[in-house]
């Protein structure tokens, strides 16, 4: 029978527990990932109790009063903290998400948080994006056209930006890429290096239906690929734990269909 066990160096440590609340009456626990490239050390799980009436509401209120006020050493990205930019994308209580609008009394218990899974880690919950970067440059995500550039804006009618925006507003244009629903996806898991993953198929299909873009065909070729479009096996994660409601699952589902139209 096949064994799957991590590294010996991968293996999660217990860290320190700090104790920061100073008897406040309104305390929670985070167990947060920690590893530092600099040195030797596994990766651990370092407790901080906090004073909740000292923070927002929000998983990153207290990561940032945390860093501010307890660890400085501790590396998270984040920068809009109003779910716009993606950058604050971490697992919180087991489900990918954005760590600025998950609210802390949404977890029972401790808050255990862990960076994007099976991506490598640059720092604490900093992920390396540079991959999946490339992945994005490869679908080439901008407007390609042939045809001489009007004296105005290229225009569409509601139809055609409902396709990009969504009758209820969660439409492809939607994406803020965060990589939530890439790192959630098995398939992305296992073959990562040359499945496109639900995120960038997603931006794909934004391309591909956009009444503007001439280059639909060039599109759909460049995705004629084992690896790259049908490794997804519709298993729905990726939908299932989008932060902002989108759907990647059904923009893969529309991205199979044109292929089967146009054979
Ligand atoms: S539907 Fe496809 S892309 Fe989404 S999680 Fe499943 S396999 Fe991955
Ligand atoms: S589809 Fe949703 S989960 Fe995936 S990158 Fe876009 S916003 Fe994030
Ligand atoms: S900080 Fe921008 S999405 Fe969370």
């Amino acid at each position: 029978m096949a064994e799957f066990t991590l590294p010996q160096n991968s293996k999660i440590t217990k860290g320190e527990q700090i104790n920061a609340a100073n008897g406040a009456s309104r305390t929670k626990t985070f167990k947060v990932y920690r590893w530092n490239p600099d040195d030797e050390d596994n990766p651990r799980l370092d407790e901080y109790t906090i004073d909740l009436n000292k923070c927002g509401p929000m998983v990153l209120d207290a990561l940032i009063h945390i860093k501010d006020d307890v660890d400085q050493s501790l590396t998270f990205r984040r920068s809009c903290r109003e779910g716009i930019c993606g950058s604050c994308a971490m697992n919180i209580d087991g489900t990918n998400t954005l760590a600025c609008t998950k609210a802390i009394d949404d977890v029972s218990g401790d808050v255990k948080i862990t960076p994007l899974p099976h991506m490598p880690v640059v720092k604490d919950l900093v992920p390396d994006l540079n991959h999946v970067y490339a992945q994005y440059t490869s679908i080439e995500p901008w407007l390609k056209t042939d045809s001489p550039a009007p004296g105005r804006e290229r225009l569409q009618t509601d139809v055609d930006s409902t396709l990009l925006n969504g009758a209820d507003g969660n439409g492809p244009a939607g994406c803020i890429l965060c990589f939530c629903c890439s790192t959630s996806c098995p398939s992305y898991w296992w073959n990562g290096d040359r499945f496109l993953g639900p995120a960038i198929l997603l931006q794909a299909y934004r391309w591909i239906a956009d009444s503007r873009d001439e280059a639909t065909g060039e599109r759909l070729d460049a995705l004629e690929d084992p690896f790259r479009l049908y490794r997804c096996h519709t298993i729905m994660n990726c939908t299932n734990t989008c932060p902002k409601g989108l759907n990647p699952a059904k923009a893969i589902a529309e991205i199979k269909k044109l292929m089967a139209m146009r054979r």
